[in-house]
């Protein structure tokens, strides 16, 4: 809460209906001590009036580069130069577009052309806009000129359709505003997250997988986000939303989970591996779909590479947490794990129980450690990786200080 005390916050709107999730942010921003101003775009008047923005931010709201009695009040140039953050919130394609081309053809443009403090765009528009090429390309430019992209999430939209485009909801943009101004324990860390099962194709249409769901894993990656940490998270087939702030690989075989892992690995921090990763494939997945002609059917099964045990072997390996999914002695067999596999952590888990485990919302963990256990109460997911995660940072602190003295 206190991250955003006395902060100075720039809220642009440009035209979009997400404006009036915007006017809810105003608020949650001000409740938490930040000081907001308000500019908006020709555009934006047409979905929420400058009247509400300017109750809820508690100063006059900008809209035109050439009003004499604002500008003589606080020029765009102090403006630019007052704020500690810039979100624009909605962001439209156009608003993106304009920006992507160093654009100052109204006040909101300009400002954030003059400015030199951090701007992070919340974008909002039609699904098919946003798959747009051109609307990827400006997306690309902007990332590369290091403007921060907060969402869009996916889902159903104002306009009928369903796909990416949703602006990304009030309380998941005050969760990455904080972000921005905190020092959590895990600020200044690049965490790598496995997540979700694996599929291993058997034939065009049909795969060897497993339950899991990856509620687990991206509970994991919100929670060390939240922390401040910069996560990237490589996931197996799930349907989940990306945890605002994550970078996200999607990836279907272990072989492609391995590939993508090795070349994300090289200078993190910390590696957790809560994919459930097939220990077997297919030894040759059919190029066309099998018929049923035969009563029975092998299949020759091969071993995947173990990620997280190579990711541990590593010459200069992250901090590395494993996880173990047990049916029975959780214990010892995760300790044998921890072992064989070279890692520092392992989180046990019983995924035969009534409760926990596989796709559920709620598990139990057993972290295990060189010399050291501690028992995570049966929760729901995020708050149990919330959890683990304090565990696993204080570990890491220790394996660190440890190391440097
Ligand atoms: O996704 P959810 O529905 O929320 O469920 C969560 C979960 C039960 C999947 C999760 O809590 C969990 O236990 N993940 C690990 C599942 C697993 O594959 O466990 P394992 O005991 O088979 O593997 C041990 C460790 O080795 C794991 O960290 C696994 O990621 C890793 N592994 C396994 C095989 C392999 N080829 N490569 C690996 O890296």
């Amino acid at each position: 809460m206190a991250a955003l005390l006395g902060r100075k916050i720039l809220v642009g709107i440009s035209g979009g209906i997400a404006a009036y999730k915007t006017a809810y942010l105003i608020r949650q921003l001000r409740g938490e001590g930040a000081q907001v101003r308000v500019v908006m775009t020709q555009a934006a008047e047409q979905f929420i009036t400058p009247m509400t923005l300017q109750a809820l931010s508690g100063q006059p709201v900008r809209q035109s580069l050439f009003d004499p009695a604002h500008e003589a009040a606080m020029g765009h140039i102090e403006l630019a130069r007052w704020a500690d953050l810039i979100l624009v919130a909605p962001a439209s394609a156009d608003y993106m577009a304009r920006m992507a081309a160093g654009m100052a053809d109204d006040l909101l443009a300009t400002i954030c052309l003059a400015t030199e403090v951090p701007i992070a765009l919340a974008p909002a528009m039609n699904q098919g806009m946003w798959r747009n090429s051109a609307t990827c390309q400006n997306a690309r430019t902007l990332l590369a000129r290091g403007v921060r992209l907060w969402g869009p999430s996916e889902g159903d939209q104002a306009c009928g359709e369903s796909g990416p485009g949703r602006m990304l909801e009030p309380e998941q943009l005050m969760q990455l505003v904080r972000q921005v101004f905190s020092t959590g324990a895990a600020a200044g860390l690049k965490v790598l997250l496995t997540a979700g099962p694996t599929r291993e194709p058997i034939d065009p249409v049909r795969f060897i997988s497993n339950r899991s769901s990856g509620k687990m894993g991206f509970a994991l990656a919100m929670a060390f986000s939240a922390q401040g940490a910069d996560v990237t998270l490589i996931t197996g087939p799930v349907t989940l939303e990306t945890p605002a702030g994550v970078r996200r690989l999607d990836v279907e075989t272990a072989l492609e989970m391995e590939a993508a892992v090795m070349s994300e690995v090289e200078g993190c921090d910390i590696f957790v591996g809560c994919a459930a990763v097939a220990d077997y494939r297919p030894a040759h997945a059919v190029g066309q779909k099998i018929k049923k002609t035969a009563q029975t059917r092998d299949i020759e099964l091969v071993r995947n590479p173990d990620i997280l045990a190579a990711v541990a072997a590593r010459a200069k390996p992250p901090f590395t947490v494993g996880f173990a999914a047990e049916t029975e002695r959780p214990v010892e067999y995760a300790q044998e794990k921890r072992k064989a596999k070279g890692v520092d952590m392992i989180a046990a888990n019983l995924v035969a129980a009534a409760e926990g485990g596989f796709e559920r919302d709620e598990n139990s963990l057993i972290v295990l450690w060189e010399g050291g256990r501690k028992d995570l109460p049966m929760t729901d997911k995020p708050h149990l990786a919330q959890l683990l995660v304090t565990q696993v940072l204080i570990n890491y602190e220790k394996k660190h200080s440890a190391e440097d003295t």
